[in-house]
C-alpha cells in the first residue's frame, strides 16, 4: 500500500465567497499545521470589522455557528458548540480517516498543533497539550505528582468533580491532606471582592505547612465569580507552592496569558467556551515544571507521565510525555485547532469583552426584574465572568427552580442550566442555583428576551 503523507493531502481550495457568512469555503483539507479555517475567515471576513459595528457585527459572528435558530443555547458551560466551519472540516476529515486509515498522521502532526495555538494563549510552543477535556488535564497533573504522607494539598469547597476525583486519590492512594479553603461567597446581599478571595488563600497558606500544591478553578462553576488568579499564583509562589488551575470555562471565554498568570499548570475544556469538538481539552505544563523541580527539592522524582505512551524516553518533556498516548483522534485535535485559529482571527479580547458585555447586561436585567433574588456572582468588573448564576426562591428549592428551567425551554427555547452546591463551606445542605452562559455567538436581544421570559414564568407559577 503507498503511503499517503499528510502534505500529499493537504489540499486547499478556497471559493472567495466576499463577505457574507456562509459555509466554510474550504473544499478539502487535512491536518495541517495552520489552520485552513482560520485562512478561510481571512480570506472572507478579515474586513467584517469595517462593514459591521456593534450588534451588526456580532449578528454577522453568529451566522458562524449551525445552532437551531428558533432556540437559544446557554449552557456553553456544560458544552459549547462547534462553529459551521470548524465542523465541516471536521466532518471530512472524520470521513477521510475513515476511508483511508492509515497515514494521516502521528504523535508529531498534533505537537505541531499544539505548538501552533500555543502563542495564542500566551504560551510557548513546548508549553502546550491537546487533551481530552479539563478532566483528563486534571487527572494527568495531580495522579502524576509524587505526593506523599502527610503533604498538604489546598482546594476550595468550590470545585468541581473533574479535579475533587484525583485529589482524592491522591489523598487515599499517597496520605495526603486536602484542606480547603474557606473561599469568600457572594449571595446578592453582601459585597465581594477579589482581595476578600486573596486573603482567604494568604491565610490558608500561611496556616498550613509542608503545603505542596494549590488547586483553584478560575472561574468556579457554582458561582460564575472569575477568581484573582495571577494574585493567587503570586501568593503560591512567595511560598513555593506551585499551582494547578481549572480552567475548564475560561478557554475560549477569556484572553488567557498563562505566562502572564503565571501558574505551573493549567487544565481547560476545548469543548466549552472554545467551541472545539467533544473530548477536546488544552493543558498547559509550565517550562517543563521546572517551578515544580525547584520547589519539591527534597524529592528526586516530582512528576510521574503515568497517562502516556513515552514515559520512558529519558530524553522527553513533560509535555511531550503527556501528548503521546497511543492513537489519538487527530481529526478532533485539528478541530480544536481550527477553532483556536478562528478565535484568534475574530480576536481573543474582542470576544472576551463581548461576552463580559452580555453577562454584565444579563446581571443588570436580572438585578432589575428579580431584585431579592440570590445571586453568587456580582457584576463587578474584578470578578465577572459569562456565567450568571441565580436563584430566585429559597437556597434549597431544586424543584421550583427546575421548573422554571424546564418551562423556560419548553415553552420559551432557552436552554440554560440547574447547579447544586454547599454555598458555605460549613454547610450541610446544598443551595441551588440557575446558571446562564452568555457567549459570542448570542445577542443583546437573546439576553432581554430570557429575563423577561424567566419574569413572565416566575409570575405564573
Ligand atoms: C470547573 C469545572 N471543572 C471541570 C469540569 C469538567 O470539564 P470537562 O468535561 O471538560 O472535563 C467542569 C465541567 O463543567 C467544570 O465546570
Amino acid at each position: 500500500m503507498k503511503d499517503k503523507s499528510i502534505e500529499s493531502t493537504n489540499r486547499r481550495s478556497f471559493i472567495k465567497k466576499g463577505i457574507g457568512f456562509s459555509a466554510a469555503t474550504v473544499a478539502s483539507s487535512l491536518f495541517v499545521s495552520k489552520s485552513v479555517v482560520a485562512d478561510a475567515y481571512l480570506e472572507n471576513y478579515a474586513d467584517l470589522d469595517q462593514w459591521y459595528s456593534g450588534e451588526d457585527y456580532w449578528k454577522e459572528i453568529r451566522k458562524m455557528f449551525v445552532l437551531e435558530k428558533d432556540s437559544v443555547y446557554m449552557n456553553i458551560g456544560t458544552t459549547g458548540s462547534m462553529p459551521r466551519s470548524v465542523l465541516k472540516e471536521y466532518s471530512q476529515n472524520n470521513k477521510l480517516v475513515a476511508t483511508t486509515p492509515w497515514g494521516n498522521g502521528g504523535l508529531s502532526t498534533v505537537n505541531n498543533m499544539a505548538k501552533s495555538i500555543a502563542s495564542g494563549f500566551g504560551a510557548e510552543e513546548d508549553e502546550i497539550v491537546l487533551s481530552r477535556n479539563t478532566t483528563d488535564g486534571m487527572c494527568s497533573i495531580i495522579s502524576g505528582l509524587n505526593f506523599k504522607h502527610g503533604d498538604v494539598i489546598l482546594t476550595t469547597h468550590h470545585e468541581h468533580n473533574g479535579g475533587l476525583s484525583p485529589l482524592h486519590v491522591a489523598v487515599e492512594r499517597c496520605g495526603a491532606e486536602l484542606v480547603e479553603v474557606d473561599m469568600p461567597v457572594y449571595t446578592g446581599k453582601n459585597k465581594l471582592k477579589a482581595n476578600d478571595i486573596i486573603k482567604a488563600f494568604r491565610k490558608a497558606l500561611q496556616s498550613h505547612s509542608n503545603v505542596r500544591l494549590m488547586v483553584f478553578s478560575h472561574i468556579p462553576y457554582v458561582s460564575g465569580v472569575t477568581l484573582p488568579a495571577k494574585e493567587l499564583c503570586d501568593l503560591a509562589k512567595k511560598h513555593n507552592v506551585p499551582t494547578l488551575i481549572d480552567g475548564a470555562h475560561t478557554i475560549g471565554m477569556m484572553n488567557l496569558n498563562f505566562k502572564d498568570i503565571d501558574c505551573d499548570f493549567y487544565a481547560g475544556s476545548g469543548h466549552k467556551w472554545q467551541c472545539g469538538p467533544g473530548a477536546s481539552g488544552i493543558l498547559y505544563v509550565r517550562d517543563n515544571a521546572s517551578r515544580l523541580k525547584e520547589y519539591w527539592s527534597d524529592r528526586e522524582h516530582v512528576f510521574w507521565p503515568v497517562n502516556s505512551s513515552s514515559a520512558n524516553s529519558t530524553t522527553a518533556t513533560i509535555q511531550s510525555q503527556l501528548q503521546g498516548i497511543g492513537n489519538d483522534n487527530i481529526p478532533a485535535k485539528q478541530a480544536l485547532t481550527d477553532s483556536c485559529f478562528l478565535w484568534g482571527e475574530i480576536g481573543r479580547q474582542k470576544i472576551e469583552d463581548r461576552v463580559l458585555e452580555l453577562s454584565s447586561l444579563c446581571k443588570e436585567q436580572l438585578k432589575e426584574a428579580f431584585p431579592d433574588a440570590y445571586y453568587f456572582a456580582p457584576n463587578d468588573k474584578d470578578l465577572l465572568s459569562g456565567i450568571t448564576t441565580i436563584n430566585p426562591f429559597n437556597l434549597d428549592d431544586i424543584e421550583l427552580l427546575t421548573i422554571l428551567r424546564d418551562r423556560l425551554r419548553d415553552e420559551f427555547g432557552f436552554t440554560i442550566r440547574t447547579t447544586s452546591f454547599r454555598l458555605y463551606q460549613s454547610d450541610t445542605e446544598q443551595s441551588h442555583a440557575l446558571r446562564i452562559s452568555t457567549h459570542l455567538f448570542h445577542s443583546k436581544s437573546d439576553v432581554i428576551r430570557l429575563v423577561q421570559a424567566m419574569k413572565q414564568v416566575y409570575i405564573s407559577m
